[in-house]
């Protein structure tokens, strides 16, 4: 996403909803007279800010680590100046965004030119004042902060609920958005499909989705600028009330996902949701690592397959060499059939655990969720959706009265075409 939007997108976020209870705090890194002057004029005539400290080097080549120097707790706002040295600045802005990842770091300089801005907003910085700073430009930025910080102290609500194949095709994506339709339309649970994959991700194209603008990577990108107006730019909207945020499509520049920043944009999506369902690529990424280590519970969605077992017993034991509680994996056996050439008792001797959860094999009614891009068009009717609509309950939902149903525009839909 283009740097320059997002701003846009965000300067016409409302300031009203910025109510502080406490001021929040800010530290000035190599600031000119001149800004640190309307700085403290602005804090004098409004509770909106308290000045803590004022560095006069951007301390790049410390062996401290940024949290250090901020000083304890780490303040709220941290404003770079970009002009006396632009690479020192950056590299500050860029150690105190990875020390310190819920402070917001504000670039200010006197240049605007569009590269510059998206440099600095590479480096970490959420916001690009430009000198001489006014009030209104530093008002606007400030309750941004305020309206994220109050977000951050509501507690966490959903459930995320992480779902990685074995091996590719064993179902990942088709459980996924069916027991996010079911959950969204039978249970009336506000849910979410985050759909990882770093390319070529299915679950848009399943739930019949053509039309979005932005993908989860971008998301994550600008996580530090996220607030619920941002959000809705990013969301599809499923005719059963489901929400999507889709993956790349695979054309995509190459991206630099910070450390955390994964995990820090589930924080923020956990406080909107009841449910979040992860439809993950096969592997252990990076991100895929991060994002195991943040849900609730990751489910290995399997087959009855050698191949398929042999990585199941591969991935627990790698998680579990990991540190990852071994309580957080649960077994999915998908196209589950009672006289299966390896039985379940036998998979579960192998796998070392239970088999969470198993989904009856039904490939006509399957295919037809997806060819019709609506998993929820054929409810009650199919041994599938009963079994989903029984883990959902599993998981805690309540049946809802009253399912949405809609038409569904048919597989030629799907691909823009109808
Ligand atoms: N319960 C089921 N019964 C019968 N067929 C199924 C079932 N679940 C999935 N399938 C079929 O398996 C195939 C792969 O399903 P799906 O695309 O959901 O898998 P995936 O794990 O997401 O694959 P990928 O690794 O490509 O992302 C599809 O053709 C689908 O129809
Ligand atoms: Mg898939």
């Amino acid at each position: 996403m283009n740097p320059m939007s997002m701003r846009d997108a965000l300067n016409n976020s409302p300031r009203e909803s910025f109510s502080a209870s406490e001021p929040l705090s800010v530290v000035g890194v190599c600031l000119d007279e001149g800004t640190w002057t309307v700085l403290k004029q602005f804090a004098e005539s409004a509770p909106l800010i308290r000045l803590r400290s004022h560095l006069s080097e951007y301390r790049v080549q410390d062996t401290e680590s940024a949290t250090d120097w901020l000083g304890t707790p780490a303040p709220d706002i941290c404003i770079v100046d970009f002009d006396r040295d632009r690479r020192r600045a950056a590299l500050a802005a860029e150690s105190i965004h990875s020390a310190a990842p819920e402070t917001a770091v504000f670039a200010v300089s006197t240049d605007a030119q569009p590269d510059l801005i998206i440099q600095a907003m590479r480096s970490g910085c959420s916001e690009y004042l430009l000198k001489p700073m006014g009030r209104e430009q530093l008002l606007n930025a400030v309750a941004r902060v305020g309206g994220r910080r109050k977000e951050r102290l509501q507690p966490f609500k959903a459930q995320v609920l992480a779902f990685m194949g074995a091996k590719g095709g064993c179902g990942v994506t088709s459980v996924v958005t069916q027991l996010g339709a079911m959950l969204a339309n039978s249970f009336s649970k506000k849910t979410l499909v985050v759909d990882l994959h770093p390319d070529f991700g299915d679950t848009a194209l399943y739930l019949g989705l053509t039309k979005y603008r932005y993908h989860f990577f971008e998301l994550v990108e600008n996580n530090d600028r996220l607030d619920a107006e941002l959000l809705q730019s990013f969301l599809a909207h499923h005719s059963s009330g489901l929400d999507l945020i889709p993956a790349p499509e695979g054309n995509d520049a190459p991206r630099r996902i910070l450390p955390g920043a994964v995990a820090q944009t589930f924080e923020f999506l956990r406080m909107r949701y009841d449910f979040i369902l992860v439809d993950m690529a096969p592997g252990l990424s990076d991100e895929n690592l991060e994002m195991i280590r943040h849900c609730d519970q990751l489910h290995m969605v399997t087959v009855s397959e050698v191949s398929a077992l042999r990585n199941v017993v591969r991935h627990l034991d790698y998680l579990t060499r990991k540190e990852i509680p071994r309580e957080r994996f649960r077994v999915v056996l998908n196209r589950h059939q009672k006289r299966a050439l390896i039985g379940d008792s036998e998979i579960e001797k192998t796998i070392g655990q239970k088999i969470y959860w198993k989904v009856p094999n039904q490939y006509a009614h399957v295919v037809k969720a997806i060819n019709g891009g609506d998993p929820v068009a054929q409810l009650s009717s199919s041994d599938v959706t009963k079994n989903l609509r029984d883990l959902a309950s599993h998981l805690g939902a309540k049946p809802a009265s009253g399912e949405k149903k809609k038409e569904s525009s048919g597989f030629l839909g799907l691909l823009g075409r109808s």
